[in-house]
């Protein structure tokens, strides 16, 4: 059956024959990620999963690995739907792999404040460019029979507090800067299901909110599941009688029994349910998971390896943004050219950020991997310079043998309360995470073993990451007993900045320490979850004798490529960044290697804006964003010049902490309020500008590649613009036009100093003209009426701006509507 109304009669039809116990069940998940469910009506069972950057699947951990996606953020940089139209299929396909039909993203929320913890998981700080990405996204991933979700509805652009915290935002700045992305989502983009979030918007906890109902589903027709975020439901009629239709995860909660006596004692109207019913139902079929119903499309078939890994290094390399190349320093070409590889995050990289986006990737190329693939092992030397990693690594294979089994890795043994055996098994990390698994219910001890070889001599570090009940022994020794259990109300705190315990071990080359971890999981009915690192520090002898090797190691090199970068502690979900700075000794590093070596070029490696103090000082510098698995093969092809760098940055840069427009994210008795109202990222740097305030460091918009260009004169015909774009350099390049709103005459209306209206991403050979056209949407003349409650054009003049970033704009256009 595929026509609509057949379909709907259809689900009457099933709604009837079931009971309300039956549809009740329904509400809630069966597990972490499944949903319930029902043979008598051939309902199967749907399964959901993060995230944004890749399909993590049911397990929380390196046995079933996923494609680690570039992050959302390098993703936005691209500013290339189609390519990012095609990421949304490969995750699709990978859901599909997995036995997954939800996938819970893209996170849609705004870049509002570089202090975010998920910045890295959202696309800008702009709403056009948000939604527009975030669409793209949507609709790659539904166009192969899985369901996409943007998250988290709305107004969760931070972390402090976010079960809690209270944003105050006005109607109007709701409407066009937080809403915004979310509508196009859903009424270009056709979204399946939309994630309400843990926080209140104007008082009303979202799971709770009239937004669910408008404009979310009256006003833009969304007909799919709202589903809450893990944990959102907090009460059972006002949650039930609102638009949040499904709560995860079960099988606990709030709805259950509850719910059920709250219909039959007249709080919640069954239709309420009946409704909330018949968007599950209506999901599963489009996922061809209800018997008698065609799903929406054919299902994605998994991709070979060859193909992911293809996408995924040309997405990584076209997100990187070149924001400095003095003197053509880049690109370097190989052949006998020798490279100094320095900072610990060329070889620990950061492919992507922190949470619940994290997936367990089969393979990182790290930054000196590739640069040594691309220059060959003989020219490259890498020196980690400064030590710029506070967690423990994970044993792996590398470091670790499985006591029992002898192999690679360590083992892991599930005890109930008399030692008896619940779970026996090798792992190949000792990074571990088991959530909603039902043998936590009977599990005392989770012990871990294994026997740790030094690769080199030197004093390392031995212990865990986790919170709860640890025990620790080296070698037979207790090194450590007790509850590590530090302030903090986010549940998800074990695996999201999870405390460290570690005790010296002074170690020659290939000894080996005996090392045991037993855990005692206090496991919450309605959060069954363990998780820990059983892991290690490197050595880092003498601090100044590091830094020293790293400045020798450049001064003797033809070029140096030194890469920095944040931390797991600095920069994830579940908490905001104190601060934008750069890990301790980093900034020293870029400052003493670009002294020694005048082709320096630095490596950013961080997933939001951090502070580049040194910005003048090094020649080049190249933002990679979390640029996914493939990072060190695309990093090579941007500095080999195989590749140009083809990102333009979308979220403002600053040159200083001080200089940052919204840096509290702190709510203040509960509450936080949005006071810059529509004057979010670059608006607010233009308008403070204006006044005389300071530059950023890097504008939005900007991004360098490695030919030049020349914009001739745009013209405006009705809502299209044109202008033509000149290759004026040597080889073939990418370009993104960027056209830019502004009033000009006498506005009733309060605008910022100018908005994106829209882009057009052009590739030209060298010497040749291409003309880039943009066709403007109404929308984006319009405002948001408060006084009529919707959209409205305010007649008069205004301005259209051409360019490649709010800096480098052309003069004004004007035309009058
Ligand atoms: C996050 C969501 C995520 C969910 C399930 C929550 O803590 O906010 O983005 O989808 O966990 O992992």
């Amino acid at each position: 059956m595929t026509d609509t109304t057949t379909t709907e009669q259809f689900l009457d039809g099933l709604l009837e024959s079931l009971s309300l116990e039956q549809k009740v069940r329904l509400l809630t998940g069966a597990s972490f990620w499944t949903l319930h469910d029902e043979p008598q009506i051939g309902l199967g069972t749907i399964v959901v999963s993060d995230g944004p950057a890749g399909i993590r699947g049911q397990l929380w951990d390196e046995r079933d690995a996923s494609a680690n996606l570039p992050s959302p953020t390098a993703l936005a940089a691209s500013w290339d739907v189609d390519r990012v139209h095609r990421l949304g299929q490969l995750i699709a396909a990978e859901a599909r792999r997995k036995g997954v039909g939800v996938a819970l993203g893209p996170t849609v929320n705004i870049q509002r404040s570089p202090r975010g913890g998920r910045h890295f998981e959202a696309y800008s700080e702009d709403p056009w460019l948000s939604g527009v990405v975030g669409t793209a996204f949507v609709k790659g991933v539904q166009s192969c029979g899985v369901a996409a979700t943007p998250k988290h509805y709305v107004a969760n652009d931070s972390e402090t507090d976010r079960m809690t915290v209270d944003v105050h935002v006005d109607e109007r700045t709701l409407r066009e800067v937080y809403l915004a992305p979310f509508e196009r989502m859903v009424v270009e983009g056709g979204a399946w299901l939309v994630m309400s979030s843990y926080n209140s918007v104007n008082g009303v906890t979202m799971t709770e909110n009239d937004l669910l109902r408008s404009p979310l589903k009256e006003e833009w027709g969304f007909d799919g599941v709202v589903v809450s975020d893990w944990g959102g439901v907090r009460d059972t009629v006002a949650a039930a009688t609102s638009a949040q239709d499904l709560a995860m995860p079960g099988p606990q909660g709030v709805w259950g029994a509850a719910l059920v006596e709250a219909v039959r004692n007249g709080q919640v109207p069954e239709a309420d349910v009946d409704e909330k019913v018949r968007r599950i139902l209506r999901l599963a079929g489009r996922l061809g998971d209800l018997d008698g119903v065609e799903p929406a499309t054919p299902v994605a078939e998994p991709w070979p390896q060859e193909r992911i890994d293809a996408l995924l290094r040309e997405a990584a390399a076209d997100g990187m943004v070149l924001v400095r190349n003095e003197g053509g320093l880049l690109p370097v070409a190989p052949g006998s050219t020798t490279v100094a590889v320095l900072g610990q995050h060329a070889r620990i990289a950061r492919s992507q950020g922190g949470g619940s986006a994290t997936v367990f990737p089969q393979h990182v190329v790290t930054p000196l991997d590739g640069i040594t693939e691309a220059f060959g092992e003989q020219n490259v030397r890498f020196a980690p310079g400064v030590r710029s990693s506070e967690s423990v690594l994970p044993l792996d294979g590398r470091v670790s043998t499985d006591p029992v089994t002898g192999e690679g890795g360590v083992h892991v043994r599930f005890l109930d309360a008399d030692g008896g055996i619940l779970l026996d098994e090798h792992r190949l990390s000792g990074r571990l995470a088991w959530l909603g698994d039902p043998v936590l219910g009977s599990t005392a001890v989770v012990e871990v073993t294994g026997d740790f070889t030094a690769p080199a001599d030197g004093e390392y570090a031995v212990g865990f990451a986790g919170l709860g009940l640890f025990r620790f022994e080296v070698d037979g020794e207790l090194k450590s007993d007790g509850l590590f259990f530090p302030e903090g109300t986010d549940p998800f705190m074990a695996f999201l900045n999870p405390p460290k315990q570690s005790f010296p071990v002074t170690l020659r080359a290939g000894q080996t320490v005996s090392l045991r971890l037993e855990h005692r999981p206090q496991v919450q009915p309605e959060l069954a979850a363990v998780m820990f690192t059983f892991g290690y520090e490197e050595p880092f002898a003498d601090p100044d004798a590091e830094l020293q090797r790293a400045v020798e190691a450049a001064a003797g090199a033809d070029v140096a490529v030194v890469v920095v970068g944040t931390t797991e502690t600095l920069e994830s979900e579940g908490f905001d960044r104190v601060g934008l700075r750069l890990p301790d000794g980093q900034d020293a590093l870029v400052r003493r290697v670009a002294a020694a070596n005048p082709r320096t070029v630095v490596v950013v490696n961080s997933g939001g804006p951090v502070i580049l103090p040194w910005l003048e000082e090094a020649p080049a510098v190249l933002l990679t964003w979390f640029p996914g698995q493939e990072m060190g093969g695309a990093l090579a092809d941007v500095l080999t010049g195989a590749v140009e760098p083809g990102g333009r940055i979308p979220t403002t840069w600053a040159a200083d902490e001080e200089d940052v427009p919204v840096w509290q994210v702190e709510p203040v008795d509960g509450a936080l309020h949005y006071e810059e109202k529509l004057n979010v990222g670059y608006r607010e740097w233009l308008r403070r500008q204006a006044l005389g305030g300071p530059a950023p460091a890097i504008p939005f918009g900007h991004g360098l590649g490695y030919t030049s260009w020349s914009l001739g004169e745009a013209a405006v015909d009705g809502l299209v613009v044109s202008v033509p774009v000149t290759n004026t350099g040597e080889r073939a390049g990418k370009q993104v036009v960027q056209v830019y709103l502004s009033r000009v005459s006498e506005s009733a209306i309060e605008r910022p100093v100018l908005w994106l209206a829209g882009y057009a991403v052009v590739r030209v050979q060298p010497g040749e003209t291409a003309v880039a056209t943009v066709e403007l949407e109404p929308r984006s003349l319009q405002y948001w009426s408060v006084d009529d409650h919707a959209w409205r054009t305010e007649p008069g003049t205004y301005a259209v701006r051409v360019g490649t970033s709010v800096a480098t704009l052309g003069n004004p256009l004007e035309f009058t509507v």
